[in-house]
């Protein structure tokens, strides 16, 4: 990173014509990008999962998770908006494209996959932008939740019957290494504009590697493997 870093606080769309149009269009990425994945997640494997929940308890927690990402996605849409930014035809992650059978995947999904949205909150809460910190600050406790629910899915399946280990394992190994993919490319320009301009903080692949760090202490604690690192991701992703 050879420029300064942008420092100030910018207060909301009325300020954005003082800066140079660069500044806002990084902004419109990351939040026309995290209204339409936050939609998406939450119509494919969110939904389904309110019908797939074994008990009562989970069928109140998963909808109030569900709630909760649709509310991610208006939440981010309402930033959108506020900047005139269209975001309908823009085109979800193709993490996402992943076809949710059943109920340990879900728990897998929310305990491995989430992790994801809060180390990228993590840097969205000390953003130059103000209503982009705010909504940060107001998801990151909501994703906390998803996160502890998909591990309380994960133990109570492993109590209820030892055969499922190997359903989860399975999952994490489909999971794990796409999301990987979710921070997208090490040398990105999008990603050193977002630095710069003091949106993010860390670069696509340090955050990959603190994902991958997160994961692995989770899997391992709990008697899973850690599935394999993708070939691509072999020489930043150092064991
Ligand atoms: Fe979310
Ligand atoms: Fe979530």
């Amino acid at each position: 990173m050879t420029a300064e870093r942008f420092a100030d606080e910018v207060r909301g769309p009325e300020d954005l014509a003082r800066y140079p149009p660069e500044y806002k269009k990084a902004i419109g990425k990351i939040v026309v990008s995290h209204a339409v994945n936050e939609l998406k997640g939450a119509l494919t494997f969110d939904e389904p999962a309110i019908r797939m929940a074994p008990t009562p308890k989970f069928k109140w927690l998963v909808s109030r998770n569900t709630m909760e990402e649709f509310n991610h996605h208006i939440l981010f849409a309402r930033l959108a908006e506020a900047m005139g930014l269209e975001w309908k035809d823009k085109k979800p992650l193709t993490i996402f494209d992943y076809p949710m059978v059943d109920w340990a995947e879900f728990g897998a999904i929310k305990a491995v996959v989430d992790i994801a949205e809060l180390i990228e909150l993590d840097d969205l809460i000390s953003s130059t932008y103000l209503p982009l910190r705010k909504v940060a600050k107001d998801t990151y406790p909501d994703e906390k939740f998803h996160v502890g629910l998909g591990r309380d899915i994960v133990r109570t399946l492993l109590v209820e019957d030892a055969t499922n280990r190997a359903r989860l394992q399975a999952a994490f190994n489909e999971l794990v290494p796409r999301t990987l993919d979710f921070f997208g490319s090490s040398s990105s320009e999008n990603n050193e504009t977002f630095v710069r301009w003091g949106l993010k903080k860390r670069s696509n692949e340090a955050m990959r590697q603190e994902y991958f760090r997160e994961v692995r202490e989770y899997l391992l604690s709990t008697g899973f493997a850690m599935p394999p690192v993708p070939e691509k991701y072999r020489k930043e992703i150092a064991l």
